[in-house]
């Protein structure tokens, strides 16, 4: 089947690589000339493990090409929507003028019958829009059909998400259009991969309501673990219990400085605004207050770190190990660790950060911080070590040898990811949120 992919971010880049692999032929189409370049190359231009492989070999066979001409897609049978749909500056809602764009630029090229799909991350309602601008302005008219079929990828896991996905979620009007995304999918189906056929509105809520459900999990979590500080008990301790009931389950329960990224906080404001659109009040409160314990956390975070520092940041050196939003990422959007570390260093610290994989991006996004090329550089003379990231090399650390190079033993573990007998054994002070008088 020949298949476009537009929009080539973390989504459509995957997306095209996987689709390639499963024995499509699939043109990628970006307007960014830089990324398409770095793509036909074979290379992917952000960090994700086993995406270089797969593109490499997309590309090599001649299955995979990607351009910045929308024209190229126009013989596609299905042209997948992979744009990036962003919190819109100065409100909470979605900006959906990329998508809006990209549909208007690609409907004179539909001059004949074919799917469009879409994959961004929409709030609901926005299918039907995009079906009349497609129906009135590609020439193809009615024989142009939308489907939506939401991906539920997470960085760092985008490969074998795709591949082997939990679900695949297919909105449809029509059998017609059902038959081409299971075609589309046929291997992961053959594999036993479940399919949901829905309409369209309930698949674009089934992304946003996957990502609520995480956010308010995380949010939940770490509401537990303040009231696990006022009452002088272990918020580690506790999850292991919670997540032992099966009902429950381990995943999703690590408390910390909350969760980050390009998904979770803005799809959890747009799921708000949307839901308070739609006049109902009570579930858009839910959710701005799942955001505010969120970003609350941070400023919990800092409030820890200044009293371990004596009442103020200020004049310290602080070591940030980890920049990134999450481990096996390179990626620094709304990212929780990178936050912390402006705001200390706003605060009169002297912050040194290192991330094994996000120190450019680091670097990029906030020139004023010292990104470090290691843990002993970062964690030199420090007065507080903060691990922000749940890398696993930071988990691994030996700290016998890290407490030679700091100025004070003290380590801020802000994802609970450190063994902390070992630590203090070790000799350090060791604090987290959500353990007692830690
Ligand atoms: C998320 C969704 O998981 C995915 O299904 C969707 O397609 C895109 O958004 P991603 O942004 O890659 O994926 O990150 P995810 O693994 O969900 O983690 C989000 C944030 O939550 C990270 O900052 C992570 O560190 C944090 N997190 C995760 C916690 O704080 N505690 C946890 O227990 C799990």
């Amino acid at each position: 089947m020949l298949i476009s992919v537009v929009g080539t971010g973390y989504l459509g880049a995957t997306h095209a690589a996987c689709l390639a692999a499963c024995g499509h032929e699939v043109v990628g189409v970006d307007t960014d000339p830089d990324k398409v370049a770095r793509l036909s190359s074979g290379r992917a231009p952000f960090v994700e493990p086993g995406l270089d492989e797969l593109l490499g070999r997309g590309v090599a066979s001649g299955c995979l090409t990607f351009t910045t001409e929308l024209a190229a897609a126009a013989a596609a049978d299905v042209h997948f929507l992979c744009v990036g749909t962003p919190q819109m500056p100065g409100s909470h809602a979605a900006d959906l003028r990329a998508l809006e764009s990209v549909v208007a630029a690609l409907a004179p090229h539909l001059d004949r019958p074919c799917l469009v799909v879409g994959k961004s991350t929409v709030p609901v309602g926005t299918a039907p829009r995009l079906a009349q601008v497609l129906r009135e302005t590609a020439p193809a008219g009615d024989a142009v059909e939308i489907a939506w079929n939401p991906e539920f990828l997470r960085e760092g896991h985008a490969v074998e998400d795709s591949l082997h996905p939990d679900r695949l979620v297919l909105g449809v009007q029509s059998d017609p259009a059902d038959q081409v995304l299971r075609e589309v999918y046929a291997r992961a189906i053959v594999d036993g991969v479940p399919v949901v056929r829905t309409d369209l509105a309930t698949a674009e809520l089934a992304k946003v309501s996957a990502n609520a459900m995480l956010a308010a999990r995380i949010s939940l979590v770490n509401l537990l673990a303040e009231v696990c500080e006022a009452a002088d008990a272990d918020v580690a301790d506790l999850t292991t219990a919670l997540g032992l009931d099966r009902r429950i389950g381990p995943q999703f329960l690590r408390p910390g400085i909350g969760y980050g990224g390009g998904c979770l906080p803005k799809d959890t404001r747009a799921f708000a605004a949307r839901a308070e659109e739609l006049g109902v009040g009570v579930p858009a409160g839910l959710l701005r207050e799942v955001d505010t314990v969120n970003m609350r956390q941070r400023a919990r975070t800092i409030d820890l770190a200044a009293r371990v520092l004596g009442g103020s940041p200020r004049g310290h050196r602080v070591a940030v190990l980890g920049a990134a939003f999450k481990a096996g990422s390179d990626d620094v959007r709304d990212s929780p660790a990178l936050d912390v570390a402006g705001t200390l260093q706003a605060r009169g610290a002297d912050v040194h950060v290192y991330d094994p994989e996000a120190g450019d991006n680091a670097r990029r996004a906030r020139p004023g911080l010292r990104v470090e090329p290691s843990v002993e550089a970062a964690c030199r003379d420090a007065d507080l070590v903060l691990v922000l990231t749940e890398w696993e090399e930071f988990a691994g650390l030996d700290p016998v040898s890290l407490a030679a190079v700091v100025r004070t033993p003290a380590v801020l573990d802000g994802r609970l990811v450190l063994p902390v007998d070992k630590w203090r054994a070790a000799g350090w002070d060791v604090h987290a949120l959500g353990r007692g008088s830690g």
